[in-house]
Order: C-alpha cells, then sequence, then structure tokens
C-alpha cells in the first residue's frame, strides 16, 4: 500500500487527475452533517431531474456502487465496534431516505411520460379520413394493351421504334419518293437541324422497317405508340395522337391472311357481331391497299361502315429495303389511330377530353391500375 502511495506520489504533477471525472466527497460514516448533504444532494438531483432519462443520471451518481453513500458504507467495515453500530444507523438511514425518494420521483416521472404518450400518440378516431385519390390509367393505355393481348394471345409481338425517327424510316423506305405529295399530305414536325434529316415520326410504319431489320423471319409483330402530326387542335384532330401498326411477313401470306387477322381483332375489340370490309386505296408501302371499315351497329347517327385504318400486302419495295427477298417472303400490314377508335368504341365525341387530363373523363372508363 504504501509503495502505491510513493508510487502515485512520484509521478509528475501535471499527470495526476488529468481528464479524472470530479468525485464527490465521500461523507465520513460517523459525520451526520455531511452525510444529510449527501442526502440533501440526491434529493436536489432527483427533484431537478425533468425526465427519466435524467433520473437516471442523477440514480447513477447517488445511488450506485460509486456515489458517496455507497462508499461511506463500504467504509463502515473498517470502523472500530463503538462507530460502527453509530455509522451503520446514519448511512443506512440516509440510504433509506434517498432510495425512497428515487422510487417516488420515478413514480412520477413514469406517470408523466404515461400521459405524455398518451396526449401525444392519441388517434382521433372521429376524425374525417383523409381522402386519397386513387390513379387512374388512361383510357387510351388501357385499350392500348387490350389491341396488345389481342395479338399477344394469337402469338405476335410487340415491338417498338422511336418517336423522333429518322426521315429515312419514316417515308424512304416506307416506299415514299423524295418528291411524294405524301410526304407533305402527312404534316410532318421536322427536327432541327434539317441536315439530321429526323422528324417526329408521323405513323408508326417506320417501325414496320426497323423490326425486320432487327429480327429474324417470320415476323409477326404489333407496334402500338405516338405519333405527331402538325395538326390544330379540335374535335376530330390533336398533333400528338397514338398508332398502332400490324405487320406480318412469311412465307406464303396473302389478302386472305390480312382479312381473317383483321376480323378476328375486330370481333375481339367490338364483339362477335362485327364485321369489317376492305375498299381499295392507295399507300406507298402496301399495294394492294386498302381501306378497313368496320360496321358500327350503335352509331350515333343509326348503324352505319367507319373507317377505322388502312392496310394492305407489304410493298415488295419496303421488303427490298430491309434486305428481304420479294420473291420469297411476302406479308400485310395494316395500321390505326388509338384516339379514333376509342372515339367510335366508347362514343367519345370530343378528341380533346381525352388529352385534357381530367380524372372525370378517365373515371368513366373503370380504375385499372
Ligand atoms: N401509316 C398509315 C397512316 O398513318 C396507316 C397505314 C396504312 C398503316 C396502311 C399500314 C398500312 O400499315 O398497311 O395513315
Amino acid at each position: 500500500m504504501s509503495d502505491a502511495t510513493s508510487a502515485l506520489s512520484d509521478a509528475p504533477e501535471t499527470e495526476l487527475g488529468v481528464n479524472e471525472p470530479e468525485t464527490p466527497a465521500v461523507p465520513h460514516p460517523t459525520d451526520e452533517a455531511a452525510v444529510s448533504a449527501a442526502v440533501e444532494a440526491a434529493l436536489a438531483a432527483f427533484a431537478a431531474a425533468g425526465d427519466l432519462a435524467e433520473l437516471k443520471v442523477a440514480r447513477l451518481a447517488h445511488t450506485s456502487d460509486k456515489s458517496p453513500l455507497a462508499l461511506a458504507n463500504r467504509q463502515i467495515g473498517q470502523l472500530d465496534k463503538t462507530e460502527k453500530a453509530a455509522a451503520g444507523k446514519i448511512v443506512g438511514a440516509a440510504r433509506g431516505r434517498v432510495n425512497k425518494a428515487l422510487a417516488a420521483r420515478t413514480a412520477v416521472l413514469e406517470e408523466e411520460e404515461a400521459a405524455r404518450i398518451l396526449v401525444e400518440e392519441t388517434v382521433d378516431v372521429t376524425a374525417a379520413p383523409r381522402r386519397r385519390r386513387i390513379g387512374a390509367r388512361h383510357p387510351l393505355s388501357i385499350l392500348q394493351d387490350r389491341v396488345s393481348d389481342v395479338f399477344v394471345g394469337m402469338g405476335w409481338e410487340i415491338a417498338e421504334g422511336p418517336e423522333v425517327e429518322s426521315e429515312w424510316f419514316n417515308f424512304d423506305a416506307l416506299n415514299f419518293k423524295p418528291d411524294h405529295p405524301a410526304r407533305e399530305m402527312q404534316d410532318t414536325f421536322f427536327v432541327e437541324p434539317a441536315e439530321a434529316h429526323l422528324v417526329l415520326r408521323t405513323h408508326t410504319s417506320p417501325v414496320q422497317v426497323r423490326s425486320l431489320l432487327e429480327r429474324d423471319l417470320p415476323v409477326y409483330v404489333l407496334c402500338p405508340g405516338r405519333t405527331f402530326r402538325t395538326d390544330e387542335l379540335d374535335a376530330t384532330h390533336t398533333p400528338v395522337f397514338h398508332q398502332f401498326e400490324g405487320l406480318a411477313v412469311d412465307k406464303g401470306l396473302t389478302m386472305a391472311d390480312l382479312r381473317g387477322t383483321l376480323e378476328h381483332f375486330a370481333r375481339q375489340m367490338f364483339g362477335a357481331e362485327a364485321q369489317i370490309r376492305l375498299r381499295p386505296n392507295f399507300f406507298p408501302f402496301t399495294e394492294p391497299s386498302a381501306e378497313l371499315d368496320i360496321w358500327h351497329p350503335g352509331a350515333k347517327g343509326g348503324p352505319s361502315w367507319i373507317e377505322w385504318g388502312g392496310c394492305g400486302m407489304i410493298n415488295p419495295n419496303v421488303l427490298r429495303a430491309a434486305g428481304i427477298d420479294p420473291e420469297e417472303y411476302s406479308g400485310f400490314a395494316f395500321g390505326m389511330g388509338v384516339e379514333r377508335t376509342l372515339m367510335f368504341r366508347n362514343d367519345v365525341d370530343d378528341m380533346r377530353d381525352m388529352i385534357e387530363g381530367d380524372v372525370r373523363f378517365s373515371q368513366h372508363f373503370g380504375m385499372e391500375i
């Protein structure tokens, strides 16, 4: 012991007590005033604790093994017999007071905390629920998916192409000659700089050639997508609209296959009673070409044939543009507008309703998400 003491006193003064927590004075176990001061300090600390976390700090300081009263208690063992009894009484009573005060303060703070949690976490079961409207898919998207489903059901694939398209895919590869009036007829948005020869695609037909270049034969694809023309917005025109394009290239395909496919498609879309009609027409990328009409028994002005889209047998020049030998392969194609289809399928009079984004319009078509 004396060795240890001397070792300590030999140590340089600066290192002594550095960074050591301040230890409160330990009262001598028979010093009633000092013990009582320790008790008062403990009671003051408990009273000052504002919540259970603060009380824990005070508890450790005043009741743990290293607290002044616990250390005083430990010293009792080393006292004379005569002093022991008195010291035991003093320190015992002191610790009793401290523990009692601690228990009382703990009870108060626990009750306060419980009350606070009750208030903070109260659920007002009478409050009106905040309504969140469920988003709905747009009727055009739903219709586009329905169309895709019909063709996927026949084993066709879905193909996509860019909306900013090269003039070559949009026109040249589809057999539009450079001076072909159809080029202007299509009211094209050209994309600057002019040398880049880019357009906003005026139809989904360029995906035909892209699909033929990308895929192995035979090809059966449906290409839904957004298309653009410089039309003014009115009840039956919108500069941004949607089309779907069908393309089948295989050995031995004939116009009978085209007709059968379109008839099946029409019945899936409009019911078993649906009828179609093909009228001769002209498109640069099909030969022969036809206008496709659908019989609409429920049309507002009475039953009638309604123009639905264009179709035809793929022009050999288009097959050649895609590196396919027209002697070996043949194919058919068709293209329709999604907006137009929605108009007569669901009796929508004004195309503007489809693009204004009013949910009251979409709600009529169900809430498919
Ligand atoms: N691309 C044509 C248009 O936008 C529609 C069309 C006609 C597509 C005939 C075809 C087709 O695939 O064979 O007016």
